[in-house]
Order: C-alpha cells, then structure tokens, then sequence
C-alpha cells in the first residue's frame, strides 16, 4: 500500500477552537507579533514546537499510575535509570525537569570565561546556557548545511576540517566540550551521519575534548542513519542509538521530544567525578538524584516513551510525514529547507521575503502571516532569535532566515497537514503584500520569547 497511515488510534481528543481571519489581526497586534505571547486556545494548529507537546500513549498514561513518589530510591528511578543504561550505554544517569537544566549543571561545572564549547550547531537554551557561563559557543556546520534549497543526506554534520582548525588556532585546553546535536534543530532538522560522529569523536579524542551528544532528537536521527546511510540498512534502531552515543563520553537530553513526555530531560555520561560534580548542582538546582527535577510519574513515562520511539513503524511514518508536507509545499514554488528535516518543516524566509530586508525580520513577518491566514503558530528561527548587534548597533545576521513549523509527536492528522500546506501556499501567493517589523522592546538574553515588534509600514 502506498498511504502511510497513523501508527495509532485516538481514545481521547482535545477540541480546537476556531477564529475568523479578522479576530487573528486583533489577536496578533496584542501579542506584538510575537507567537510566544498568543494564547494557545487563539491558534488553530500549533507548530510553534515539538517540545513537550507530544500526545503520550496509553502505556505511558498506565505508566504515571505507576509512578512511585518516593523522595530517595523510588522504583521509578531505577526503571528510568535503566532504560537510559541499555539505550546510551552510559552508566551514570541524571535525571533534571528538561534539557536546559541538564545543559545549566554541565555548563555551569565546565564552562567560564575564555573558554569555547564547538558544535555542529548549538540550540538556543544550549548557547545561552553556554554565554551564561561567561564561555563562548561556536557553531561549525558544514558547509552544505548553510544551504536550505540544495539537499543533501546529511546536512547536520560538524565539518570536521574546521574543528580541527579551530583546536589549533585556540588550543584543546580552552574548549572544554565538544557538543554535536542530533538531529540539528537550529540548521532544519538536518541529521548527522554516524561517519561524521565517528570522524568528529576521532579528533576530539586525540585532543582529550570529551564529546557530548544532545540526543533530544536520537531516534529521529538513527532512523535517518538507518535509511540513508551505506551499511546501517539491516541494523535496528536501537543498534544504530547504542553505536550512535558509543562514540560519546555523555549526553544531555530533553526528554520533551523523543521520549512522547510533556516534561522532562537527562544528563548521562561515563566519567564520575564530573558525574559527581553534577549531582552535586542536581541536589541544590533541581532535586535529590533519583528524582531531579521529575515526579516517579514522569519518570515512568519518559521510560516507556523512550522505548516506543524506537519503533521503525512509527519512525517510518513521523519522517514521511515531515516529508509528505515539505513536499506539497515544494511542489507549490515555496521555498523550503530540503531535504525534508526529522520533526519540522523549515521555511527559507530570506527566499520567501525577498522584498524584506534581514534588519527587518523576514522570518518572523512570516510567522505572522501563517498566523493571520490560517492560525498556523510557527517560529522564527533566524535573525530574531540569534542576531546580535555590532558596538554600532547594526543588526549582525544569522546565517539563516528559516520558520520553522516543527509538528508535534502523534497530535495531528493528515488533514490537519493538508490544511497547513494550503495555509502556507495561499500566504505565498499573497507575499508580495507584507512588510517587514521592527523591534519595539527586547530583553538581553533568549530575546525572541518576549520581543515586542510592530509592522514597519
Ligand atoms: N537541545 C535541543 C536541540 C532542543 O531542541 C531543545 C529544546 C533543548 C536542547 C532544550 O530542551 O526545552 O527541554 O529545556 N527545544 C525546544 C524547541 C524548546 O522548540 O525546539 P528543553
């Protein structure tokens, strides 16, 4: 058969509420075209993330029934700690209440002043956490990656030249970690190819940088290894996972994307002594170390998640479906980021725009116009969330203008994607009629959460 179907039923549902185009341009000026500060009950489709906004399966919800609320030794742990063990292969397992606290205790232990932590590319929280330390990060993506119109299988990969050209211009012992995220989130999606974290963990272990994995997307980049790469075709997933992070020294995830939990993150790794370092911060930041920052419940839930993502019949179907929308929109002249990521669709806005001037925030104009055509919640992924300004004040660009439309795990249905892709081509057809925003009030750190803009013309 050629339909991929949803590899689920549903047994429960939440309603959508409807608004009329003219209720969105009212709801929009009050959240000074920012989508972060939209109620969620005024968006029709929300694909502002994929973070948390899983639909959990009926496994996981028996799951939290069974969750054990103990402050210290709860079985709960041990069954979280477990399954962490058999999919990593690390032993020391960490569990904080998401991804950015696992990032603040490894940064806050590693990083300081002068120091620079390389990355294929580093995710927002990932560099803020990194900045707050008073560190440097530094993205090195290889040069296909900067591309968003010319595919290639593997356009998350660290370029490896540049690493090592990097260790020798700053020296090993100012960079403290390596961090490869898999799949990349900030550069579309885009996977990395096991051959690239053998070669970058090759180098880093001939200059003793240990390398960490931000694993938050794992399963959704071993299947990408799986299908795309010579020699990974009869492996199983969790083979390609445990080959995947047997590279790494440790990792950090958030266990909001590929563990189905709506809240939730983990620090592992092999060495104790920085094991025991972190739960030193654990204990004082988030909780004592067989709860972090969790409920047994949601210890539980993140467990069972963890396994049934790694399912072929349901990783088959959450990358087709990426694909099957990316498509539709390629078809209709739209410019998108290809080939098609693991968890979103990417928007090349610089191209869909090209009468908006980067200082004038194309991606986050378009944000709003999927809003006002469709009450399509997407996020802007460009010059919003990594411009800086030069000592003139002039806005430094990101590489990219991308809007990312990232769908959430097991939520929506074919018709809802249908509606999407006629939302984001009627919105093209008309793109000659938007105009750029600018900035009317912004905060020093993680800036695009609570911008205020307003329309240039
Ligand atoms: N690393 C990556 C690659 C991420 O995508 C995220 C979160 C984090 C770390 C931090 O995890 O949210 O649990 O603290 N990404 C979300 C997103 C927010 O929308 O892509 P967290």
């Amino acid at each position: 058969m050629q339909t991929i179907i949803e590899p689920f039923k549903i047994k429960s549902v939440e309603p959508i509420y409807f608004n009329t185009p003219e209720e969105r341009v009212a709801i929009l000026e009050k959240a000074f075209y920012n989508p972060f500060l939209i109620h969620s009950k005024d968006v029709i489709i929300d694909l502002l993330t994929d973070s948390g906004t899983s639909a959990m399966s009926s496994n996981q919800w028996a799951g939290i029934m069974q969750g054990d609320e103990s402050y210290a030794g709860s079985p709960s742990f041990f069954r979280f700690e477990e399954t962490i063990q058999n999919i990593t292969g690390m032993p020391l397992v960490i569990p904080t209440h998401q991804g950015r606290a696992a990032e603040k205790i490894l940064f806050s232990i590693l990083g300081g002043k002068g120091k620079y932590f390389v990355s294929n590319t580093l995710f927002d929280t990932t560099r803020a956490n990194i900045e707050f330390s008073g560190a440097e990060g530094v993205d090195l993506l290889c040069e296909e990656g900067k591309h968003p119109s010319i595919p290639a299988p593997f356009k998350g990969n660290m370029d490896v030249n540049l690493l090592k050209n990097f260790i020798a211009e700053k020296g090993a012992s100012n960079i403290p970690l390596c961090v490869i995220t898999v799949t990349n989130n900030s550069g579309g999606g885009q996977p990395v190819s096991m051959q690239n974290i053998r070669e970058v963990s090759a180098v880093c272990k001939e200059h003793k940088i240990p390398l960490f994995i931000d694993a938050c997307r794992f399963a959704e980049n071993s299947y990408f290894i799986k299908i795309r790469e010579a020699g990974y075709a009869n492996k199983s997933v969790p083979e390609i996972a445990k080959e995947l992070f047997s590279y790494a020294d440790g990792c950090t995830m958030s266990a909001k994307k590929d563990a189905f939990a709506n809240i939730g993150g983990f620090l592992a790794m092999r060495n104790e002594s920085l094991a025991l370092s972190c739960r030193n911060l654990l204990v004082v930041m988030e909780g004592f170390p067989t709860y972090g920052g969790l409920a047994g419940r949601d210890l539980e839930a993140i467990a069972i998640g963890l396994n049934e993502v790694m399912d072929e019949n349901y990783l088959n179907y959450r990358i087709r479906s990426i694909e099957y929308l990316t498509n539709k929109l390629i078809e209709a002249g739209v410019p998108v980021m290809q080939p098609a990521g693991g968890h979103a669709v990417y928007i090349d806005a610089k191209a869909f725009f090209p009468h908006i001037p980067v200082d004038q925030y194309p991606g986050q104009a378009l944000v709003g116009a999927l809003y006002l055509v469709g009450g399509i919640r997407s996020v802007e992924i460009g010059s919003l969330m990594f411009g800086k300004y030069d000592t003139d004040g002039k806005l430094i660009p990101a590489q990219m203008e991308l809007v990312r439309m990232a769908i959430p795990r097991r939520v929506y249905t074919q018709s809802h994607i249908d509606y999407v892709a006629e939302v984001v081509i009627e919105a093209f057809n008309n793109r000659a009629k938007v105009s750029g925003l600018k900035i009317i009030e912004e905060a020093p750190i993680l800036r695009h959460f609570t911008a205020k803009l307003a329309p240039i013309n």
